[in-house]
């Protein structure tokens, strides 16, 4: 029996044995986990198997640590599964999937404020980071172009962000040798300085990124006064340095929520942006987007000429291929939601942020970090130093299912942690409301554990007297 030889065999062995409760009325002997069985498992058993062990990981609906979609429309997942075996790169075969694709872009551009008359042009991608890695590259080869041209050194770019920027961004600095010039946090401002940011600028600059909603508080960054600022800059000094928006999370959802705020096309600073599909843009993982404002923003040279899938093919992606099934599902949410539905959708998310925030603050251990004008989240610290830490609550409630990341602070104001609950759809008013209990209860039993006698040790005593054991 598979279950008596777990047991009896060394523990060096039985870790690399697949093992499953379900799996094991079907298998005689256990199947090798960190090498290719020599022979066939029933698809049966094999699914059993990879079934059991996800059960492993946790509930995508109690899992607040992140953006990323988990739940779409029935009709959103038939079209996916039908979608499962198409290659997206394979235009020729595949044009109607490419021909969704163009109308994805053209409607974001067209959501971002592209100018009328603008030859926008985007592509989907993997995610935002690939997007980013995208855009980063067309900020430095125009950098140097433009820099060759005027016979001037190319060998020192440098990229200003703020230090709350996700690792993404720190990833493109370093594989493509450019210098990340990080603009420090400090107390109580965790955003970019518009100032601060046209101090750090060069003649080496390629450009300078503004985040809406950073990953960290969910704040949006000032981009209409660093528009502002580096317009004045760029007037003094004939340079010609333009942002990049890394809008992940708010560029589906600022269009919806606040829709008078400028951090997009309409100001002539910002030359691409970048939105993540499965984040805000409600489709599972993985899809990305990156737009640019105009055509010339994207030097040609960047754009690869393909032939062996039939046709010419013009590819600007750092993957080769990937599902068509996120960009087909990007697509029917577009048609399914609209503006109205989106807009539904995103003021009900605030919603239950705003419930969660205020529910939060009613409990003295909190202090709020995130604002209401942002991105859907809360973000809270401890108000003093007490015996345990965020990370000691995050713990906490995980016993009871929830997902609540903790975490420190990015550059100078490391010293700061904080807890971060993302409000995505799957989380309900009464959701919000177990929870702030659930924090309630978590911070009340930390306290009490650190008086002595402890809860625990008091029930023991108290379980003594009655005479139970
Ligand atoms: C502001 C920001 N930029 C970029 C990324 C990377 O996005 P993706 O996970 O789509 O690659 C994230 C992810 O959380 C983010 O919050």
């Amino acid at each position: 029996m598979l279950s008596k030889k777990v047991h009896t065999h060394d523990m060096d062995e039985a870790r690399r044995q697949l093992a499953s409760a379900h799996g094991s009325r079907y298998l005689s002997a256990p199947l090798p986990k960190y090498e290719l069985p020599q022979g066939q498992t029933p698809a049966r058993v094999a699914y059993q198997l990879v079934h059991d062990e996800m059960n492993l990981d946790g509930n995508p609906s109690l899992n607040l640590a992140s953006f990323v979609t988990t739940w779409m429309e029935p009709e959103a997942d038939r079209l996916m599964t039908e979608t499962l075996g198409k290659n997206y790169i394979d235009q020729d075969e595949y044009p109607q999937t490419t021909e969704i694709q163009n109308r994805c872009v053209n409607i974001l551009a067209r959501l971002f404020n592209a100018p009328h008359g603008a030859t926008s042009v985007g592509t989907a991608t993997v995610g935002s980071s690939e997007a980013i890695h995208l855009a980063g590259l067309a900020l430095k080869w125009k950098w140097r172009k433009r820099r060759a041209a005027e016979g001037k050194a190319t060998d020192r770019p440098n990229l200003v962000m703020s230090s709350s920027v996700q690792v993404c961004w720190e990833k493109f600095a370093r594989y493509f040798d450019v210098e990340p010039k990080y603009l420090p946090l400090r107390e109580g401002h965790y955003v970019l300085d518009p100032n601060e940011a046209v101090a750090a600028v060069d003649e080496n600059t390629i450009g300078v990124v503004g985040i809406l909603g950073n990953t960290y508080t969910g704040e949006y960054e000032p981009i209409k006064e660093l528009n502002d600022a580096l317009t004045k800059l760029n007037q003094r000094t004939g340079w010609d340095v333009p942002i990049h928006v890394d809008g992940a999370s708010g560029a589906f959802v600022a269009p919806f929520l606040t829709p008078t705020l400028e951090w997009d096309f309409r100001l002539p600073l910002v030359r691409s942006i970048n939105a993540s599909g499965h984040k805000y843009g409600l489709v599972y993982p993985g899809v990305g987007w990156v737009i640019w404002r105009d055509v010339a923003e994207l030097p040609e040279e960047l754009i690869f000429h393909v032939n062996y899938l039939g046709g010419d093919q013009p590819t600007f992606n750092l993957n080769f291929s990937k599902g068509a099934g996120q960009i087909v599902a990007q697509y029917y949410n577009f048609i399914r939601f609209g503006h109205d539905g989106y807009g539904a959708i995103m003021r009900n998310l605030r919603g239950i942020a705003d419930y969660l925030a205020a529910g939060i603050d009613t409990i003295e251990h909190f202090e709020l970090i995130s604002k209401n004008n942002s991105l859907p989240l809360v973000c809270f610290r401890l108000t003093a130093d007490r015996a345990y830490t965020v990370f000691d609550i995050s713990e906490k409630i995980r016993e009871r299912g929830w997902i609540v990341p903790a975490y420190t602070m990015a550059a100078n104001a490391e010293h700061i942690a904080v807890l971060r609950v993302v409000v995505r759809e799957g989380l309900s008013i009464d959701m919000a409301e177990l929870l702030i209990g659930d924090l309630r209860s978590s911070v009340e039993h930390l306290d009490a554990l650190h008086k002595s006698p402890t809860p625990s040790r008091q029930n023991r005593g108290q379980a003594k007297t009655k005479g139970v054991c």
